[in-house]
């Protein structure tokens, strides 16, 4: 069997975690071979539960230039995503980022330009893509099967987080160490599959609360109305101060509706398309029936091993990757429209202007009281 060699950089909670399932093997093709960490005590415990087998490195570059990775996971602070993936791309390493792939597109529009340039894969860590519910979704809706969209409500409140996870890094939820907070945190999964099961809205107007719920600088409640090129709405809802929580993905379509809640998918399929019997029905206050039925979905929700057993695949024998680094600036695109359009306190037009974007985003880092600085 053809095996990849990959060393992960940043051993905080996703990267140990990621390093502990590879290294028992629970993905064949791929060899746990080194991980770096700058932090000398997360770098110490990282070899307690890790084999002798593994090269231990304090600084990331010294990894990359070790000949012991053919590839890389990034699990560092979002800001620094960019800057190591290009040194990996530099290097001729594959790389595998975690979500976000930076904090704005700029940086990312210039990963992928340095990936494509080196010849090697980019992939993105979008572990939700592969739960089967969404991949359904993804497929009834672009199949076209339901005819097209007509309106999307997704509401994601189920990010519940106390004051002590925002104390337990002091790069998180700062303008500076983090660039946001639940927009670029805990949402870049359900912005990806938005964009990835109904496409890109043309147009964005949010409002985003900063520190509403939790002694923070950055947004922790949020909500977006969307609009789409063929005329459909939208509304994306998130918190994580918001306990119980909801996580509720509605999208009503020509034929029907799809609801995705409490691990269920549920259609609720017309007779006909609301559209046509819209004007030919002659009573005002008829309906064509409605058929409702639990969706069966195939597959197992592999998550974060299934990401990186398509990464080694992709990478081994070319096949296709879960998201590529283009979709990095998919989401990101629509976070920062929504962060921008708070902002600046109007409606904005995708893709946004990236140049704005990074000014008023320099200008929330330098009105920040944290002294953290990751960007
Ligand atoms: N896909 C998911 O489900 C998921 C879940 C949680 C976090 N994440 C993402 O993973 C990334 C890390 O988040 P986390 O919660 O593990 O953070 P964390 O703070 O627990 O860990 C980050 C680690 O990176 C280290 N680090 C920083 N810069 C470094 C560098 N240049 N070289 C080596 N090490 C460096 C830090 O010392 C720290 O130990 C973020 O992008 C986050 O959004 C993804």
């Amino acid at each position: 069997m053809k095996t990849l060699r990959i060393g992960i950089i940043g051993m905080g909670n996703m990267g140990s975690d990621h390093a502990k399932k590879l290294a028992q093997g629970t993905v064949p093709e791929v060899i746990l071979t080194a991980v770096s960490e700058n932090d000398g005590q997360r770098l110490a415990a990282s070899r307690s539960y890790l084999p002798d087998t593994v090269g231990f490195f304090a600084s990331p570059h010294e990894m990359m230039d070790s000949g012991l990775c053919d590839a890389v996971i990034i699990a560092t602070p979002h800001y620094d995503h960019p800057e190591l993936a290009i040194a990996a791309f530099s290097k001729g390493l594959h790389v595998l980022c975690e979500k976000p792939a930076g904090v704005y597109t700029k940086q990312v529009r210039a990963m992928n330009d340095k990936a494509r340039d080196s010849g090697v894969v980019f992939g993105m860590m979008f572990n939700q893509r592969t739960n089967p519910l969404y991949r359904k979704m993804h497929d009834m809706i672009q199949g076209g099967e339901l005819g097209a969209i007509k309106r999307v409500n997704w509401i994601i409140t189920d990010w519940y987080r106390t004051q002590a996870y925002y104390d337990s890094g002091s790069w998180r939820a700062t303008w500076a160490g983090e660039g946001g907070g639940v927009l670029i945190n805990q949402c870049p999964h359900n912005i990806d599959l938005l964009q990835w099961i109904c496409g890109m809205p043309t147009k964005v107007r949010a409002f985003c609360h900063e520190g509403k719920w939790h002694d923070i600088e950055v947004e922790d409640d949020v909500t977006a109305y969307l609009e789409f090129e063929n005329g459909s709405t939208g509304v994306f809802v998130t918190t994580t101060g918001d306990l119980p929580g909801t996580n509720r993905l509605e999208i009503t379509l020509e034929f029907g509706k799809l609801v995705c809640e409490n691990n269920t998918l549920t259609l609720h399929k017309l007779s006909q398309s609301e559209r046509q019997y819209c004007y030919e029905s002659k009573d005002g206050f008829a309906q064509p029936t409605v058929d409702v039925s639990h969706v069966p979905v195939e597959g197992d929700n592999s998550q974060h091993m299934g990401v990186i057993q398509s990464f080694a695949n992709s990478v081994l024998d070319g096949t296709a990757l879960i998201a590529d680094g283009e979709e990095g600036i998919r989401s990101l695109m629509l976070s920062n429209a929504m962060h921008l359009s708070s902002w600046l306190g109007e409606t904005v037009d995708l893709p946004i202007d990236e140049e704005v974007f990074l000014r008023e985003l320099e200008k929330k880092i330098e009105a920040s009281n944290a002294r953290v600085t990751n960007k």
